[in-house]
């Protein structure tokens, strides 16, 4: 069976690849390298010893993805494909805008087009929005603050309306809270370009040598150390995560909202001693200001993703550091 994998060369996309191989899926990726290299395709390929069926198109190439249709008998698709950074997207919103909603209802329309009714969508617990009722469960209203944000909820919307309109349409959003760690092998991993945003990639690189310390932002929260908390999980539960999630839509009609997370929060201090533990060396920090925007508090409530895919996570913070540590120390 044929899997259409948007996005399949980066963080998320590409530990979706491997996992999907290893389940017996036949994939196609369709990447514009906008934030990733191109020898993440070759390590998904060394690592499942399969060739990979790769289209080089952007979502706003309509034409581009009806061929990638025409082709091939594609059955599922999981579309991750999208910009992700906060910060930019405020400097960038129509950027983000565009990219993200006009490239998901290309693909949409692509699929409608071929007859492939079932998408599994790569959404966030961004969705939550300011939201302060920990854990956060599917049912909560949607909100956003920043346009990266935005983006996701309208395209939850988006999709949702087009179950209500069709009900031959499988749509699974997907909820992800905060993904880190790398695939065991260390061939395959998060590489942000410039300086990292999140706190994870930002933690190896002070450990590499890279940059001097990291920034914690605030440590007056209302949390057991003062550190932001938040549900950080291994992306190769993720990835396993997006697999169930497909094939619970084999056999389900209509759109559903779903969390992946580990349901157990963890402070950034914390997170820091488990890096210094996975890595053997002293992660120096400075406490600074707030970063504008972030809450205090972000976990999941895991109930439905047990429930519906019987999904939960295996890897713990410790495996989560030691192999985003193994990929740092192999670039
Ligand atoms: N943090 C620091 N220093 C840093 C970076 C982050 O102290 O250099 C703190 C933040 O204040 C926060 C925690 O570390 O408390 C995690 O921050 P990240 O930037 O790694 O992640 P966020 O929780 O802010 O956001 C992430 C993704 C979003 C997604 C969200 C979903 O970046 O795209 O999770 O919950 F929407």
């Amino acid at each position: 069976m044929n899997v259409l994998v948007t996005g399949g060369n980066g963080f998320i996309g590409s530990h979706t690849c491997v996992e999907l191989i290893e389940a017996g899926y036949d994939i196609i990726v369709v990447d514009n390298f906008s934030n990733s290299e191109l020898e993440n395709i070759a390590n998904i390929e060394k690592i499942t010893s399969k060739k990979i069926c790769f289209y080089p198109i952007d979502m706003l190439d309509y034409n581009g993805l009806d061929r990638i249709f025409k082709e091939n008998s594609i059955s599922a698709v999981i579309h991750f494909a999208g910009l992700k950074a906060v910060g930019e997207s405020v400097k960038k919103p129509l950027e983000y805008y565009e990219n993200n909603i006009t490239g998901t209802i290309n693909v949409c329309k692509a699929m409608r087009e071929n007859g492939c009714k079932c998408m599994v969508f790569s959404s966030s617990a961004t969705v939550y929005g300011t939201s302060s009722k920990v854990p956060f469960v599917e049912t909560l209203p949607t909100f956003a603050t920043n346009p990266y944000g935005f983006t996701k909820v309208m395209i939850e919307r988006i999709l949702n309306d087009l179950c209500m309109a069709d009900p031959d349409w499988s749509v699974m959003l997907l909820r992800y809270f905060n993904p880190i760690g790398a695939h065991e092998s260390g061939m395959i991993g998060e590489k942000p370009k410039g300086i990292p945003n999140n706190l994870l990639p930002y933690i190896s690189q002070v450990a590499l040598g890279v940059l001097p310390y990291v920034s914690v932002y605030g440590d007056n929260y209302d949390t057991h150390d003062g550190t932001g908390v938040r549900d950080y999980i291994h992306v190769t539960d993720l990835a396993v995560g997006h697999i169930k999630a497909m094939e619970y839509l084999f056999s389900h009609k209509g759109s559903e909202a779903v969390n992946l997370g580990t349901g157990k929060g963890t402070s950034v201090l914390e997170i820091i001693q488990a890096y210094e533990k996975a890595c053997g060396k002293t992660i120096p920090y400075k406490v600074e200001a707030r970063r504008q925007g972030d809450v205090a508090v972000c976990y999941a409530d895991t109930k439905k993703a047990k429930e519906l895919l019987g999904w939960e996570t295996k890897r713990g913070i410790e495996q989560m550091c030691r192999d985003s540590w193994r990929f740092t120390q192999k670039k």
